[in-house]
């Protein structure tokens, strides 16, 4: 055995050893039949694998890892590839968002205790890919993100649907008895047709475009669709690239700069991408050790365009937009108008401009050029007010324009059960201008701040043709999501938010255009109702990982991180193990 690789490589502390140890560290790898000379010093590759039946989004996971092991193996790398917590977003009650954190730990010990040089992480569904790159940036090795790619497009009855956006269209036109329970079966099953993530521009794609955006994965690693040969490809690439990356020592430090983020956020901008994103990119931020703020969306891109016309703000869906040239032609309109850092490092090792520099769109109905944008300024708002101090957020450009100016009175909902019961009762004393007030749904309150912050409409309004109203929680809501819906209310009302003191009848003002939310009661009033408030009891939050989830999760505003969680430990190599 030679050990003539750079000493630097972390799996050499391993596989370098001529003693007791090193026997143990290579002899039970090589029960699948390596030869001795795998472990001359090649670089060893992890590739952090989310599949799982119970996420159907990642379905395809296993082949797609097939794809970077072909890659790792032709560029001299050692693959080892390994499971990690996989989080189902249909599936995961209360809700997914709860075990993203745990899912980053899994994530960064895994990555922290074996003897690994460089990882490729597969992510998908939504929640899989925040926790893998916020577990990755707490170790900070030579990284390189593949996302699973999107689903085909959805076929109904001649008609394009669309995952989530129209399920949520879909059980309301059910409820407003505009279509049969046969129809809304038969749409399930036209929806989801193929392996991959969600195809409207909701959490899963718009972090796909994140990860591209911020340069950790390969140019067209947004819009592939899953099922496409060319995802395959990318897949195989990746899997020669992250050698290199590691024979160049290119760590995740150098790619997630602040410039990276900001690329981020106004790439978020010029998609219409998820609200979700915010608090994702905040917690990223916090693990590799960029300081971003709620302010930092606002400040940087609600005067960006969006340029893509997906659902749910728009109209077409991922495939087409892949067909029409995908991400690279909406970051080069950003680079040419200076709204990028065209230089930042990106994981091939070239500079986002020079990534993009021959990106072509080939339908300007689904990618629309900068100048004449589908919706001018339509980055996400951060609303601020006595009903938010530390912050919520709007999705102007998914809501409805004669709303984001408006004053009405509260109907309040102390608990998701408490709406379920009440949101159909026929004498519920509601009319389209009010404000929805929803209690209790965010990162304690929950727990996991779910994505039910887009109430359903009352069906006496929606057989009235309302199809939009003023709904306020500190719950988040599904990227696949619509509608004039504030979201992300910092403090939340289980850490004791004045949203806790909201009570039917009190008037409530949504300023979208002077970005606050005030709520018109007193401060004497807010105390003295403070004063008698008691928080309810948090659901299965007695033991185990959700108490200690509840008792260190931060607010939105901090990216719903766990308090001892922010920051990296690097990936120092441990003690022995026997
Ligand atoms: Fe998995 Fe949408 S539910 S990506
Ligand atoms: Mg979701």
């Amino acid at each position: 055995m030679t050990d003539d690789a750079p000493p630097k490589l972390r799996s050499r502390a391993w596989f370098a050893r001529q003693d007791k140890m090193g026997f143990y560290y290579r002899s039970w790898l090589r029960n699948r039949g390596l030869p001795n000379d795998q472990f001359d010093g090649r670089p060893v590759i992890g590739i952090c694998n989310t599949w799982s039946e119970l996420t159907p989004c990642n379905g395809h996971f296993r082949t797609v890892a097939e794809h970077v092991r072909y890659g790792i193996l032709e560029a001299g790398g050692y693959p080892l590839e390994f499971p990690v917590m996989s989080l189902g977003e249909t599936q995961l009650r209360p809700t997914a968002m709860l075990y993203r954190n745990l899912a980053s730990m899994d994530v960064e010990e895994a990555l922290r205790a074996n003897p690994l040089d460089g990882v490729v992480l597969l992510m998908g569904c939504d929640k899989t890919t925040p926790a893998l790159l916020m577990g990755a940036s707490s170790v900070d090795l030579p990284t390189i993100g593949v996302s699973g790619g999107p689903m085909l497009n959805g076929h109904y009855r001649g008609q394009k649907i669309g995952s989530g956006t129209n399920t949520i269209s879909m059980s309301e036109q059910l409820r407003a008895g505009e279509i049969t329970l046969r129809e809304f079966h038969e749409a399930e099953s036209a929806m989801s047709r193929s392996a991959g993530s969600c195809m409207t521009m909701g959490t899963a794609s718009t972090m796909a475009c994140m990860v591209e955006a911020l340069g950790v994965g390969l140019p067209g690693n947004a819009a592939i669709p899953a099922v496409d040969a060319r995802r395959n490809e990318l897949a195989r690439l990746a899997g020669r690239r992250i050698v290199d990356m590691v024979k160049e020592d290119l760590r995740l430090t150098k790619i997630l700069t602040r410039e990276a983020f900001e690329n981020a956020i106004r790439t978020l901008a010029a998609i219409g991408g998820s609200t979700n994103a915010v608090v994702h990119l905040l917690a990223i931020a916090g693990r590799i050790g960029v300081k971003l703020t709620l302010e930092d969306f606002d400040r940087l891109a609600s005067e960006v365009n969006c340029l893509v016309n997906l659902r749910p703000s728009g109209e077409h869906l991922m495939e087409d937009f892949y067909y029409a040239g995908g991400l690279p032609v909406v970051l080069k309109d950003l680079v040419e108008r200076g709204l990028l850092h065209g230089d930042a490092l990106t994981a091939n090792g070239r500079s986002l401009a020079e990534n993009v520099a021959d990106a072509q769109c080939w339908n300007r109905d689904v990618i629309h050029a900068y100048d004449a944008p589908f919706k001018p300024q339509a980055g996400i708002a951060v609303l601020r007010g006595n009903l938010c101090p530390d912050g919520a957020v709007i999705k102007p450009s998914a809501a409805s324009p004669h709303l984001l100016r408006h004053t009405g009175r509260a109907v309040v909902f102390e608990s998701i059960e408490d709406l379920h019961a009440r949101i159909n009762d026929e004498d519920l004393d509601i009319d389209e201008s009010c404000v929805m007030v929803l209690k209790y749904c965010g990162p304690k309150g929950y727990p996991g701040m779910a994505e039910v912050g887009n109430m359903p409409l009352p069906p006496k309004l929606l057989r009235k043709g309302v199809r939009d109203m003023i709904r306020i929680s500190d719950a988040r809501m599904s990227g696949t999501a619509y509608g004039t819906v504030v979201l992300h209310v910092a403090p939340e009302a289980m850490a004791g938010g004045n949203l806790a003191l909201v009570r039917n009848g009190d008037m409530i003002t949504l300023d979208v255009p002077a970005r606050s939310l005030h709520l018109h009661v007193e401060e004497a009033e807010l105390a003295a109702r403070r004063a008698v408030w008691t928080p309810p009891p948090i659901p299965l939050a007695e033991r185990g990982y959700t108490k200690m989830y509840v008792d260190h999760v931060l607010q939105a505003d901090k990216g719903v991180d766990l308090d001892f969680l922010q920051g990296s430990s690097g990936s120092p190599v441990a003690r022995d193990n026997h």
